[in-house]
């Protein structure tokens, strides 16, 4: 199978393009390396650096591809309102150009990682598939519920199989942004104290990037809707001071934590987030790893690849 996947050189892009490798498929990956690093990236990938945001360049990649994994995106939730059209751009237009080079080369089929953020504030927590979208929160949030509309209406009106993934918070190994990396590396530059933002109560799930790789993987093989739509995450969640404790547990350093106040670290960020995940279970997948063990592995993974810290 040629599986085309954007955003190939990033954290979860470069994690799933090794996955299809071992499975013997061919690869063909597009990146701009905005934040993607080229050393996450098997030399058997067929590679082109080029940017979503030009169509004309993408349409002749996609000639005799069988499968779409759409990643590419900003992928940073926390400074939208200091660039107010890169989500626009980055994660709206980007997917519209995707869907239009598929359209345009007869593609049909399409995964996209969307977020749990598409949620905002969710009254039902965990939160299901069909719960209703409340007032979004984020600029990031809105561009993600955006560029799922785009998707579902190109399945209506092109044949298109689209399978939509809404993430939880993604660790593990190539991990390049996040709680986990801010606590880290400031912790290694000073491990007398560690500034926290918010109250450290904000209750967060994640997920071990191999986790999510095979929640994918089986949910693209058995899931044969025109559009499914799966939220992935562990089934349990816990406070930013549970993930603290774990990461300077392991790291043997007792900082005093310095707290900013406020129930949230970031204008948009949601204090809980838990998604329910019985319809990918229901498929036969189940997570590998704890929180917990997520925690661990993403900050062993960055002690030994200290470089990771200095590119973002
Ligand atoms: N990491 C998480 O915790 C998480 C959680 C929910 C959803 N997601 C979504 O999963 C996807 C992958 O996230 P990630 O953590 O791997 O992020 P990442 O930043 O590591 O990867 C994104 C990749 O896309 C590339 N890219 C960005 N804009 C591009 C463009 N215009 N043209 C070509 N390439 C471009 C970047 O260079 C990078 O390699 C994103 O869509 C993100 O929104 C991630």
């Amino acid at each position: 199978m040629r599986v085309l996947i954007t955003g190939a050189a990033g954290f979860i892009g470069s994690n799933l393009a090794d996955r299809y490798l071992k499975d013997g498929h061919t690869v063909i990956g597009i990146d701009n390396f905005s934040t993607g690093q080229r050393e996450f990236l098997a030399p058997s990938v067929d590679l082109h650096e080029v940017d979503l945001l030009n169509l004309q360049a993408i349409v002749p990649l996609f000639e005799g591809v069988d499968q779409v994994i759409h990643l590419a995106a900003n992928a940073d939730v926390r400074f939208g309102p200091d660039h107010p059209d890169r989500d626009l751009q980055q994660n709206v237009i980007a997917t519209w150009n995707v869907l239009e080079a598929m359209r345009r080369t007869n593609v049909k089929r399409i995964a996209f990682s969307s977020t749990g953020s598409v949620y905002g504030e969710a009254p039902v927590i965990p939160t299901p598939e069909d719960a209703g979208f409340p007032v979004q929160t984020s600029l990031y949030g809105a561009s993600k519920v955006s560029a799922e509309a785009m998707i579902s209406a190109y399945a209506e009106s092109f044949a298109f199989e689209a399978h939509i993934f809404r993430f939880v918070s993604i660790l593990g190994e190539r991990y390049t942004h996040g709680h986990v990396l801010d606590f880290y590396k400031s912790l290694r530059a000073d491990p007398s104290q560690l500034r926290v933002l918010g109250n450290g109560k904000q209750r967060k799930s994640y997920l071990y990037v191999r986790d999510c790789v095979e929640a994918i993987l089986i949910a693209l093989d058995k899931a044969k809707d025109k559009v499914n739509i799966f939220n992935l995450g562990t089934d349990e969640y816990c406070q930013v001071t549970d993930s603290i404790g774990w990461i300077t547990g392991y790291m043997n350093v007792a900082p005093k934590l310095n707290f900013t106040g406020g129930d949230r670290g970031w204008i948009g960020d949601n204090p809980f987030i838990f998604l329910d995940t019985k319809r990918i279970r229901s498929l036969g997948w189940q997570p590998s790893l704890t929180i917990q063990q997520a925690v661990i592995k993403t900050v062993q993974y960055l002690e030994q690849n200290a470089w990771v810290l200095e590119r973002r």
